[in-house]
């Protein structure tokens, strides 16, 4: 799987940035493990893989274009889901396990790679600032934060238009019904994350320095 939703990046053709990308995940994007998520539907019209690697790209780019740690970026963002459970399953006591998903991801991703402290940071905070452990602490984790809720609107966006052209008629209002569903969501996260990145550029911010 090479395609990413919203962009006509490919990161096997010849360009510099193509192989820069590859640079970077290299041993996490060809793993058993980031493969196993292609098994998972995420988001209601893609899969977990696919996700994965829309915001390893997004942040890669972002970071990359900012003179940030794109490596960084690039791995966490394909680590930050690393979790193989369906997204409505729930323990013995009825608790949604989507829940912890951002420490789960972490565990898994610790036990089969080596990483560093941004990228931790990264995957565990990564539902900031819907529900996380903390704020994060370091700008790339912010763009990893931020690139999570933009591809959740843009894999929801392309799938909908899809299954509306090939459904038609009948398909309209469970369409809508998805779409309402995920952009209310992630509407209301980025509503709630600019607060906090504007509040967060205050002196008191932990990253400042960063
Ligand atoms: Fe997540
Ligand atoms: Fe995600």
């Amino acid at each position: 799987m090479t395609k990413i939703t919203g962009s006509s990046f490919d990161m096997y053709d010849k360009s510099e940035k193509a192989a820069e990308y590859r640079n970077c995940v290299e041993g996490v994007i060809d793993s058993n493990e980031v493969g196993m998520l292609g098994d998972y539907v995420h988001h209601h019209f893609t899969t977990r893989l696919q996700h994965s690697m829309n915001v390893s790209y997004y942040s890669f780019t972002l970071c990359r274009f900012l003179g940030w740690d794109y490596r960084s970026a690039a791995r966490a963002g394909l680590m930050h889901d690393l979790y193989f459970f369906d997204n409505t399953s729930r323990d013995e006591n009825g608790i949604k396990l989507l829940k912890e998903h951002p420490i789960r991801a972490l565990a898994n991703s610790e036990n089969r790679f080596k990483l560093n402290d941004i990228e931790r940071d990264a995957i565990v905070n990564h539902m900031w600032p819907c529900q996380a452990l903390h704020r994060p602490r370091y700008k790339e984790s912010v763009i990893v934060s931020f690139s999570d809720k933009l591809c959740a609107v843009m894999e929801a966006t392309s799938g909908s238009s899809r299954l509306v052209y090939n459904t038609a008629g009948s398909a309209i209002n469970k369409t809508t019904t998805g779409v309402e569903h995920i952009c209310r969501h992630t509407y209301s996260s980025i509503k709630s994350m600019c607060k906090s990145i504007a509040g967060a550029i205050k002196p008191k911010s932990a990253y400042a320095n960063k």
